[in-house]
């Protein structure tokens, strides 16, 4: 990794280890453009792409006006109102209520990453340079920064944007933008709803604004801050694909904006709908980081690039790269419906299994028998837990299991004690009636007071028993939108301020206990995002637990994110949101692809289901280290063929892989298929063995011999027609 300025040339070249990031400064008025983004380059002096028809690109000089110039430079950082009609990054309006803005190249500094920003990327190899724009007029500054890791082929961005001496508006924010040709590119975006998140759509680019959004307050189930601009022929092998994820936890905007002459322009940040930052003189916004990955190996390759960079510059928890505790979560087993004999009577049978942890969900405080009462009331309800939590704990714990419990800290009922004592803490515009979403409103999270009591309340709980995990939960979208200590001209910032404010209760809550496993959630997966992850390792994937739709949800979700971060859970048939009926054994497996862990009731499954649980607990311990720090490659897609799914976790020095197969349909007349393997050393030999689950041991796979990477690559191995739909198998594939 490297950051090469050329200063007299003005020219910036940011190189990871196998692309190019290439920007250079128009000479008068100093127009910061965008040159170069791809496969790495020997050269730096490559202005010459900046040569159009609208050269030489000096305003005072050019043959046209300043607008046929400005509305066709590839700009780095657009600002709206100047004469660049297409979408723009930045929109200041004075008090005056005049929104035009002209950004000029003033300057740079380059440093190594020392005060990471919260959330976003660490670490000690990193550095960063920021590059320095202002407009004389507003006397505002915008710091562009760039974060470059050595071991890592991603680039950071993000902007610190500060009005030296006036009062100034941000109505718009981004945190990047890069303009390039359109070789045909493709889009690709994740989207769905509850129970059905982040499923792949790929479509071609079109003219005009493509793109998706959250206006949500949370990252959402409908869509991800996540974008892939492809090559037509980009495969998971082949081809270019560009990845842009923004690590943030609210309203997003993630978009592709063609132009008149074919050019794109790629852009990610808050969504400006219901944003609006005001700046007096001398403060500053820094806007959320976002992650842009370039690979020319497929998609396979930004996928591994993102993985890398969240498992080794993103998440922090000391739990990052430790075993997870296999847990079984009562939801599934019990809804509501349970007390502490309940619970403890699942904890021994858990127990005897080798489960190492069970989580009490939603239900054990104030009085909540359903959905309609008590957010916010975090007090034990001892109808339920006879003798209070730390009994209920101490019995899970010396049935030699640790204890996880479950909060959703932002959330207000307006029954609860808590609506009575302070109804202003829920989010509503005064004299209206706001609207219920599962029956709750959601507390003003922005507020400083409301962040202590909500703390206060979570860390007496914590500090009253053994609770060794949390799981934060968020049900439901944020609407409404005011907040009572915010004056009129500083409304739209509440949705920032309130994401940023469940950032600050979730940095306090690690800093207070740092051992603590915390995994979010969000009706499923409705705030799986990068943000979320600099808090917790984990987040749960989606409240679908189906083994087969859980195939597509964790697809979109592995293109990004990698498997020890997915929540995944085994539950019971027929499962409860399609009714459909898969073998226990699939579940194992698919699940095996996330955290793994249980959701049912263990004392009531199928005798043959719970009798297999040892040996997937086995099969957690047996190969879990491939799954969380492989490297991912995705051998078929279910979304795709509508037949198979296929996916492979590789030791990093290639000697080990995993490889799961589910066979979703049955096929008549199909007696075998090829599976070309990815990612070995072509040099090395591999031996397959497969996983039976009956005797908890690996059986050779076909010819007991082994072949070499080469082989299984280019030729493939023999996949036999399993007997039935959503079957399921491992295989274990080692170098000689
Ligand atoms: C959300 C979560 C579920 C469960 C329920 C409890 O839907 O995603 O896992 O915790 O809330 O109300």
């Amino acid at each position: 990794m490297s950051i090469f300025i050329d200063d007299k040339e003005r020219i910036f070249k940011l190189d990871t280890a196998n692309t190019s990031y290439i920007m250079a400064v128009a000479d008068e008025p100093g127009y910061l453009g965008h040159v170069y983004y791809g496969r790495r380059l020997k050269d730096t002096d490559v202005r010459y792409l900046l040569r159009t028809s609208e050269s030489p690109y000096i305003p005072s000089k050019n043959n046209r006006d300043k607008l046929s110039f400005t509305d066709c430079y590839p700009m780095e950082y657009p600002v709206h109102g100047s004469g660049d009609f297409r979408e723009s990054a930045l929109k200041i309006r004075t008090q005056e209520g005049y929104c035009t803005a002209e950004l000029h190249y003033a300057g740079y500094s380059k440093e190594r990453l020392l005060k990471p920003e919260m959330p976003g990327v660490y670490g000690d190899n990193g550095e960063v340079l920021s590059i320095v724009l202002k407009d004389e007029c507003l006397d505002l500054e915008v710091v562009l920064k760039y974060t470059v890791f050595d071991d890592c082929d991603a680039i950071i961005r993000h902007c610190v944007i500060t009005s030296n001496s006036n009062p100034l508006y941000l109505e718009r924010a981004f945190s990047a933008s890069f303009d390039m040709d359109n070789d045909g590119y493709e889009l690709i975006t994740l989207n769905g709803c509850w129970a059905r998140e982040r499923h792949i759509e790929r479509c071609p680019i079109r003219h005009g604004l493509q793109g998706v959004n959250s206006r949500r307050g949370e990252t959402s189930h409908q869509h991800h801050p996540f974008m892939g601009i492809v090559s037509k022929d980009c495969s998971q092998t082949q081809g270019e694909a560009y990845g842009v994820n923004l690590i943030y936890s609210g309203n997003f905007f993630s978009g592709v904006y063609e132009g008149q002459f074919d050019n794109l322009r790629i852009m990610t940040g808050i969504d400006p709908e219901d944003f609006e930052w005001k700046l007096n003189a001398g403060e500053s916004f820094t806007t959320p980081q976002a992650v842009l990955v370039y690979s020319a190996e497929g998609l396979g390759g930004m996928s591994r690039t993102f993985h890398d960079l969240y498992r080794q510059h993103l998440i922090r928890s000391p739990w990052k790269d430790k075993a997870r505790p296999i847990l079984i979560n009562n939801w599934e087993a019990t809804y509501f419906d349970f007390d502490d004999e309940k619970l403890l009577a699942i904890a021994k049978e858990a127990a005897g299994c080798g489960i190492e942890m069970l989580v009490m969900d939603d239900g054990w405080f104030g009085a909540r028998n359903d959905d309609n009462c008590a957010l916010g009331d975090w007090t034990v309800n001892e109808n339920k837990l006879k003798g209070g939590l730390k009994k209920l704990v101490d019995g899970v714990n010396a049935l030699g299991l640790k204890f996880g419990i479950w909060f959703e800290p932002e959330m207000i009922s307006p029954d609860s004690d808590l609506y009575r004592a302070h109804p202003d803490w829920a989010i509503a515009v005064p004299g209206r009636t706001a609207g219920l979403a599962r029956n709750q409103y959601v507390l003003d999270i922005s507020r400083s007071d409301v962040r202590d009591h909500v703390f206060k309340s979570l860390a007496d709980i914590l500090d009253s028993a053994n609770i060794e995990y949390v799981k934060w939960d968020m049900n439901r979208p944020l609407a409404d939108l005011a907040s009572l200590k915010l004056d009129a001209d500083k409304q739209k910032e509440l949705s920032h301020r309130y994401v940023q404010g469940v950032y600050e209760l979730q940095g306090r809550l690690m800093e207070r206990y740092p051992d603590l496993l915390l995994e979010n959630c969000s009706g499923g997966g409705g705030r799986f995002d990068a943000g979320m992850l600099c808090y917790s390792p984990q987040i749960w994937c989606s409240d679908d637990t189906d083994a087969i739709e859980r195939l597509l949800i964790q697809e979109g979700t592995a293109l990004i994110y990698p498997l020890s971060s997915m929540g995944a859970h085994v539950s019971d048939c027929p499962n409860h949101i399609v009714g459909r009926i898969t073998p226990f054994e699939t579940r194992g497996y698919v699940a095996l692809a996330g955290t793994f862990g249980y959701e049912l009731d263990i004392t009531r499954i199928p005798k043959e289901d719970r009798a297999m649980i040892p040996a997937q607990v086995k099969m957690y311990h047996m190969y879990h280290e491939l799954v969380a720090a492989g490297d991912y490659y995705r051998l078929a897609s279910y979304s795709e063929n509508k037949e198979f799914d296929s996916w492979m976790c590789i030791k990093k020095d290639k000697s080990e892989a995993l490889l799961t197969f589910i066979q979703v349909k049955g096929r008549p007349a199909c007696h075998s298929r090829r599976l070309k393997l990815q990612g070995l050393d072509p040099l090395k030999k591999y031996r397959i063995s497969r996983f039976d689950i009956e005797s908890v041991s690996e059986k050779p796979y076909g010819e007991d011999k082994a072949f070499y990477g080469d082989t299984l690559m280019n030729a493939g191995i023999i996949v036999e027609n399993l007997w039935g739909d959503y079957k399921g198998m491992l295989l274990h594939i080692k170098s000689e």
